[in-house]
């Protein structure tokens, strides 16, 4: 089997270092990995499959050599140096949401729409990671019964804003238990017993950028140019694992048990549904696991072709890290890597 020289840009970041679990879980063909990241990192020290790797500082030189680069940086530094790596004629499949709306670059949930990563051009983006949770849970439901709409809420967990946001929860846990006050910079306010209903900066329409994605990137992502999605985003004092309250507007009207059993196949999901037992996800449950979890299924009180689900799903692993490991198996396997 052929390996791979592998980079992984922000290696030192939540998202990098959720890549460096998940590649070696996975046994990803791995022939050489670089971790690279910003000078505050370089000569830190990473575990690899029993080996300690040294961070390098990201240069544009970083890649040569390289067959895929993973990417788990902001925007600012996707765009900075996917000239190089496309120069370096390896394949870039990006986290940040720089390249994820480009029509010449697929945008892929491995479950859903693997099969895009066949027309890519040197770069592959990895969706938004309440969207790709959003996505995975309704896929098996829209396969059978078209979704015309969806009205979401999200409750995304602090380490969607990266190590500095679960830093500085868990900074303000003990503060704020002690008595002392608090001062936020990774949040715009206290996020200790607080929610705060934004999330991404609030557009001409009243949404925020991060609300928008689920419309722009489900569009995408499901090959349904005229879905429509309605969407509110709250950061909630939970570390890990983002959740998501979802009502469906079909095309059709529909049996719920025949929804139940097309989730309880669908790839990627798993169904815990089982109220009489108070069995329903929870991002407890659900953190540091690959898949999303989905229940507390039931039919719309005001419409007979809606239904509401709730879904909880690891925003780091799922949502970002072994999504992007997945679209780079899939181009293994599509022989487009
Ligand atoms: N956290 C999530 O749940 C999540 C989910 C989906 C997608 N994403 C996306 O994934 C990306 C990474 O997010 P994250 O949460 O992992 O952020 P993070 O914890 O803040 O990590 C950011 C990474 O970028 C590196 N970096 C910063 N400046 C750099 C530079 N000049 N050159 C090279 N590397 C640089 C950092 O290195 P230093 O440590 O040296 O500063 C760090 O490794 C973002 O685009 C984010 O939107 C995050």
């Amino acid at each position: 089997m052929k390996k791979y020289t592998v980079a992984i840009l922000g290696a030192s970041g939540a998202v990098g270092n959720a890549m460096l679990s998940a590649l070696e879980e996975r046994n990803f063909p791995i022939k050489e990995l670089r971790l690279l990241a910003s000078e505050r990192s370089a000569g830190k020290k990473m575990m690899f499959c029993g080996n300690e790797i040294e961070i390098q500082k990201a240069e544009s030189n970083s890649f040569i050599g390289c067959d895929l680069v993973l990417g788990a940086a902001d925007n600012s530094i996707s765009k900075q140096f996917a000239h190089d790596i496309q120069k370096a004629n390896a394949l870039y499949i990006d986290n940040s949401s720089a390249f994820r709306l480009d029509d010449h670059v697929p945008l892929v949930v491995p479950e859903i729409n693997g099969e895009d990563v066949l027309n890519h051009h040197g770069i592959i983006a990895n969706p938004n990671c309440s969207t790709i949770i959003g996505c995975i849970a309704v896929y098996a439901i829209h396969k059978i019964n078209p979704i015309q709409s969806m009205i979401v809420s999200t409750y995304q967990a602090v380490s969607g804003a990266g190590i500095k946001g679960m830093e500085e929860y868990q900074n303000q846990l003990k503060d704020v238990y002690e008595g002392h006050p608090s001062s936020p910079k990774a949040f715009d306010y206290q996020i200790v017993g607080n929610l705060i209903p934004q999330i991404g900066s609030f557009l001409d329409n009243g949404f925020t950028s991060e609300e928008m994605k689920m419309q722009n990137e489900g569009r995408k992502i499901l090959h349904n140019p005229h879905l429509f999605v309605n969407c509110t985003c709250v950061r909630v004092p939970v570390l890990r694992s983002h959740s998501l309250s979802m009502t469906l507007h079909l095309k059709n009207t529909y049996d719920l048990d025949e929804i139940k059993k097309a989730l309880s196949h669908a790839k990627g999901c798993q169904l815990v549904d089982d109220p009489q037992n108070k069995l329903y996800p929870m991002p407890l449950d659900t953190s540091n696991q690959d898949n999303v979890y989905v229940g507390r299924l039931r039919k719309d009180l005001c419409n007979d072709h809606s239904l509401t689900l709730w879904c909880c799903g690891d925003q780091i692993r799922k949502g970002a890290a072994v999504n992007a490991i997945q679209i780079a198996e899939k181009c293994i396997e599509l022989q487009c890597l």
